[in-house]
């Protein structure tokens, strides 16, 4: 798998992805999450590549004191041949390349299949409740 920056070019593949992986909500309206990175750190929005096809993406990011991902995703035809591991492994290489000390992500409420695997890279539950707040609504 090819790991690289995301590109206008990509934005079906990517959404049928997330959609395909469970992803998406009706609250987080796909593209505008996508305009949205595309303004911050866009080089951190890594898509995989296999033969020219888009199987794979995490949107990254460093807040100057913790590093996120999200849409952590690889096709559902393809998992279980440790692309996710590869995905990982490249998403903190570039976070420790900017000094990043530690990576936060978070896991949906049922998805306790994907627990196994984070498990596996090394993560833990931290000891804090997430809390949010909507500020502009997508819907
Ligand atoms: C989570 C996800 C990205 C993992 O990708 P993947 O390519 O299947 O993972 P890998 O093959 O690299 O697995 C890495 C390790 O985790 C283990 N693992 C992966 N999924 C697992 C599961 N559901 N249960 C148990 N172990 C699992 C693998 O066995 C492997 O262990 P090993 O290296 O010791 O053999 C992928 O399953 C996915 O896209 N899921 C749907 C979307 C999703 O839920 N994303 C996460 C949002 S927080």
């Amino acid at each position: 798998m090819q790991l690289r920056s995301y590109s206008a070019a990509d934005e079906a593949a990517v959404i049928a992805l997330w959609q395909a992986c469970g992803l998406t909500r009706p609250w987080n309206d796909p593209k505008r999450d996508i305009e949205r990175k595309l303004t911050e750190q866009p080089e951190l929005f890594l898509v995989g590549e296999l033969e020219g096809r888009v199987v794979a993406t995490a949107m990254i990011g460093y807040d100057g004191h913790r590093g996120w991902v999200y849409y952590v995703a690889v096709e559902p035809a393809l998992q279980g041949h440790g692309y996710g591991r590869t995905l990982m492994a490249r998403a903190e290489e570039l976070l420790v390349a900017r000094g990043c000390p530690k990576i936060n992500l978070l896991v949906r409420q049922g998805n306790d299949a994907v627990m196994a695997f984070y498990e596996k890279l090394g993560y833990g539950a931290d000891a804090a409740v997430s809390l949010g707040k909507r500020l502009i609504p997508d819907n």
